[in-house]
């Protein structure tokens, strides 16, 4: 179900330049620190059985410190000037590997993104279009994006393993870095900074899409929101707007201008609910407005008390607003 829509995250299973570099580095270092493992272990053992097999000797007795000379070399040499040689070049290539991680710069003509952090979801807008989502950003393929992150509450970490490393998003500023995928496809990201009790359900997906579909979805995401068809639908756009509903969510196009939880206008359109934490369907979206402390304890969404034909009028509404 919800493993379906992406493949596991995988920080050694890149799809963008950075995230490659990324990946070769932690081989570098990975196969630096076996070889290292596999001196120190070697000389070791060799140390070892040469004592053994010699046994002490009358030369040992009037010399308690055979090879102090060559000691201090493998001292000097292996413990401070390799180590020394090898940090330093850890720490150049990773500065330069930095390097291309960074965002392009806000004046190029990128596609710039806007994503802020909250308890425990991800509020995604697209600057110069009246398009807001959440949780899952579209992006065009092959194209470096501008992700411009900040946070309404705490620290978080936005982290896609597959096209990039992690940004913080720190109260107060905004963090850039470059989003950018080279081929189609869905990336399953999520909150990289212990952010409180749902942590580990602050997911975000990533879509990389052709430029053509990336537009068409954009225009779509930028309309209002569809009138209600239908008595049933619009009896829950009525329960919806009167409700404590729209006192938290956004509706474009209706009286609902909430801002705690994540905009609705085209709910519909996306695959999951709560930050990638249950797939949307008409039973989850369902179970989540009337019982969202049971699926997702402590986030901010209070239990909704509605009948069943309000709560079945208000999942017809919603599951409209595609
Ligand atoms: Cu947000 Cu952890």
């Amino acid at each position: 179900m919800l493993s379906e829509l992406a493949a596991p995250q995988n920080v050694l299973h890149p799809h963008s330049h950075a995230a490659a570099d990324i990946a070769n580095l932690f081989w570098w270092m990975m196969g630096g620190a076996f070889i290292g493992l596999a001196l120190v272990s070697g000389l070791l053992i060799w140390a070892w059985v040469r004592r053994n097999r010699r046994g002490f000797t009358a030369a040992d007795a009037e010399d308690p410190h055979p090879g102090e000379k060559a000691g201090w070399f493998v001292v000097v040499g292996g413990g401070v000037v390799l180590a020394l040689a090898t940090v330093t070049t850890v720490f150049i290539v990773s500065a330069k590997v930095m390097g291309v991680t960074e965002a392009p710069a806000a004046t190029s003509t990128a596609v710039t993104i806007d994503v802020i952090g909250h308890q425990w979801w991800w509020e995604v807008r697209y600057p110069g279009t009246t398009a807001v989502t959440a949780n899952e950003i579209h992006i065009p393929v092959r194209t470096r994006v501008n992700l411009v992150v900040s946070t309404d509450d705490v620290i978080h970490s936005f982290w896609v393993p597959e096209l990039n490393r992690k940004i913080d998003t720190i109260n107060g500023q905004t963090n850039r870095v470059l989003l950018y995928a080279n081929r189609v496809g869905v990336y399953r990201g999520t909150c990289a900074e212990y952010c409180g009790l749902q942590h580990a359900h602050m997911a975000m997906l990533v879509l990389a899409q052709p430029l053509a579909a990336y537009r068409a979805w954009l225009r779509g995401q930028a309309r209002p929101a569809a009138a209600p068809a239908g008595t049933l639908q619009r009896t829950g756009e009525r329960v919806f707007l009167a409700g404590a509903c729209s006192s938290c969510h956004t509706i474009r196009g209706t009286s609902a201008h909430g801002f705690t939880g994540p905009d609705l206008t085209h709910v519909a359109s996306r695959q999951t609910l709560a930050a990638v934490t249950i797939p949307n369907r008409r039973a989850d979206l369902g179970d989540w407005i009337v019982d969202s402390q049971h699926v997702k304890p402590g986030n901010e969404m209070p239990d909704i008390q509605l009948s069943g034909r309000q709560l079945q009028a208000v999942v017809a509404y919603l599951e409209h607003l595609r």
